[in-house]
C-alpha cells in the first residue's frame, strides 16, 4: 500500500518507519524543510532508540520518502495518515486542533483517488466529524473515509510499542475504510496483535481514557508511596502485593516524583474539557491532575528536607533531568519543579543526564550542566535521582560518597536498596520506603 504520513514528529516519524518496515510505501510529510533535509541526511529530530537504524534501512529499501511536498505524498496515496501535534491551546487546555484541521485541508485540495485519511494526533472526541465536514466542504467530489486510530506508543520504546502493540485501535462504521485498515496492519494482525474496530467516537475516547487511567494508577501508588512514608510501610512491597493480582496488573505501579511527558499532563487536561463541555465531569481524574503537580512540587520539599530543611548556599545534583530514560523529552518533566523549588530556596543546583541536556538548557538556563555524573556530585550536598537512566543504575556509590561535601542521596525512584547505600556511606532519602525496615 502506498502511506502518506503528515507531521514527521514523534508519533509520524515513528509510525512512518515502521509501515515502510512492513513493506509498505511511505512518504513522510513535514512543513519544516530544516527537518526533512536532516532526515534525508540521516539525522534524526528526536532521539529515540533504533529510529535511525530503521529510518536508514528503509530508505536504502526505497519504501520511506520524505518531502514537503503535501500534495504529492497525498495524490496516490491509498491511505492518509494525520500525525501533527495537538498541543494545549494557551490559556484554557483544550488540545489545539489548529494543524490537525489545517492539514485536513491541504489533504482534501490534493486527494486525486479513493482514500482512508486516519487520524492518529491524539484528539478529542468528536474531531472526526469536523475533519470529514472539512473533507467534504472542500472536496465534495472526493471518496475519502475518515478513520480514529490513537497510538500507544511510549517514548523510548516507541519502535517495539509499534511492531508489538497490545492492541490496534480502529475507529470507523464502514466496512471499506475497516477493510482498508485491515490491509494497512496486516503484518501486525497476522502476528496476531488484536484489531479493535468500533466506532470513531468510542476510539478516539480510547486513547483518552487509555492515558488518563494508567496517569490514575501512578498517581494512585504514588499517594499510597507518601502513606507508606508516613506508617512505615514499603511502597514497592505494597506494589508487588497488589500488582500480582491479575485484575490490578503490575505495570504502572513504580513510586517516583509524578508523571510528566508529552501525553498524559496534557491528555488528561484535554479530557476535563471535553468531560466538561459534555456536562459528565470525570472528578477523579481531576483528583489526578492536581495531586501530580502538588506532588512535583514537593519534590523539591523533600529534596530540602533531606538537606535538614535549609537550602540556601547548598550544591544540589540532579541526576536525569527528562521525563522518563531514553528520550531526550523534557516536556512537563519532573525535573523542572524541582529545580525551580531549590532555585527559590537559594540552592546551586547541578545537572547531568544522558541525552536531554540541551533540551534542558534551552529551558533552565540556570543551571550548571555537566558530560558526567560523578563530576555533577563533585562537592555536592546532594545528590538527587530524578530520573532512572540505566547509567544511573549502577553508579558507584562510594565513590559518590567519597566526592561529596554532604553525603545524602535522595533517590526519586527507588533504584537503589536503602542498604546498599547506607553501606557506602550515604545518607538515604527514597519514596514510599523506611530508611530501615519496620
Ligand atoms: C504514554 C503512554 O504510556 C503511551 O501508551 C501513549 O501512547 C503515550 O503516552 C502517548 O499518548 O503518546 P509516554 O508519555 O511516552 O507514553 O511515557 P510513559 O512510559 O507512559 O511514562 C509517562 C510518565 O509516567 C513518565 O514521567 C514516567 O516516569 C511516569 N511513570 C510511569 C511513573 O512514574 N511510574 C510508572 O510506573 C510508570
Amino acid at each position: 500500500m502506498r502511506i502518506a504520513m503528515i507531521g514527521t514528529g514523534y508519533v509520524g516519524l515513528v509510525s512512518g518507519a515502521c509501515f515502510s518496515d512492513f513493506g509498505h510505501h511511505v512518504t513522510c510529510v513535514d512543513k519544516d524543510v530544516s527537518k526533512i533535509e536532516a532526515l534525508e541526511r540521516g539525522v534524526m529530530p528526536i532521539f529515540e532508540p533504533g529510529l535511525d537504524q530503521l529510518v536508514e534501512r528503509n530508505v536504502r529499501g526505497g519504501r520511506l520518502t520524505f518531502t514537503t511536498n503535501l500534495a504529492q505524498a497525498v495524490s496516490d496515496a491509498d491511505a492518509i495518515f494525520i500525525a501533527v501535534g495537538t498541543p494545549s491551546r494557551r490559556g484554557d487546555g483544550h488540545a489545539d486542533l489548529s494543524y490537525v484541521f489545517g492539514a485536513t485541508e491541504e489533504i482534501a485540495r490534493a486527494l486525486k483517488k479513493p482514500a482512508v485519511v486516519v487520524t492518529k494526533s491524539t484528539v478529542p472526541v468528536g474531531t472526526g466529524d469536523e475533519v470529514e465536514r472539512i473533507i467534504r466542504e472542500t472536496a465534495p467530489q472526493a471518496q475519502a473515509w475518515v478513520v480514529s486510530n490513537p497510538e500507544f506508543l511510549r517514548e523510548g520504546a516507541a519502535i517495539e510499542d509499534f511492531k508489538r502493540p497490545d492492541r490496534i485501535v480502529v475507529g470507523t462504521d464502514d466496512p471499506q475504510a475497516a477493510e482498508m485498515m485491515r490491509e494497512v496492519y496486516r503484518p501486525l494482525y497476522l502476528n496476531k496483535s488484536p484489531l479493535v474496530i468500533t466506532s470513531r467516537r468510542t476510539a478516539e475516547l480510547i486513547k483518552y481514557a487509555a492515558n488518563a487511567f494508567l496517569a490514575t494508577k501512578i498517581t494512585f501508588i504514588n499517594e499510597i508511596a507518601d502513606l507508606c512514608e508516613a506508617v512505615g510501610a514499603d511502597v514497592q512491597d505494597v506494589a508487588r502485593g497488589i500488582g500480582l493480582d491479575n485484575r490490578i496488573g503490575s505495570k504502572f505501579l513504580h513510586a517516583g516524583p509524578g508523571y510528566g511527558g508529552s501525553c498524559f499532563p496534557k491528555d488528561t487536561i484535554a479530557l476535563l474539557k471535553t468531560a466538561e463541555d459534555h456536562q459528565a465531569p470525570l472528578r477523579i481524574v481531576e483528583s489526578v491532575v492536581k495531586v501530580n503537580d502538588l506532588r512535583k512540587r514537593a519534590m523539591g520539599r523533600k529534596v530540602i528536607q533531606a538537606l535538614g530543611g535549609e537550602a540556601r548556599g547548598k550544591t544540589v545534583a540532579l541526576l536525569g533531568l527528562t521525563f522518563k530514560p531514553n528520550t531526550d523529552d523534557m516536556r512537563d518533566a519532573p525535573s523542572l519543579s524541582i529545580v525551580q523549588a531549590l532555585q527559590d530556596a537559594g540552592a546551586t543546583v547541578r545537572g547531568y543526564d544522558p541525552e536531554g541536556i540541551e533540551q534542558a538548557r534551552a529551558m533552565m538556563a540556570s543551571v550548571d550542566y555537566y558530560d558526567d555524573p560523578y563530576e555533577a556530585a563533585e562537592g555536592a550536598d546532594a545528590v538527587v535521582l530524578v530520573t532512572e537512566w540505566d547509567v544511573l543504575r549502577a553508579l558507584d556509590l562510594r565513590r559518590l560518597a567519597r566526592s561529596m561535601a554532604q553525603p545524602i542521596l535522595v533517590d526519586l525512584r527507588n533504584v537503589y536498596p536503602v542498604e546498599d547505600v547506607e553501606n557506602a556511606g550515604l545518607h538515604w532519602h527514597g519514596i514510599g520506603r523506611p530508611s530501615r525496615p519496620h
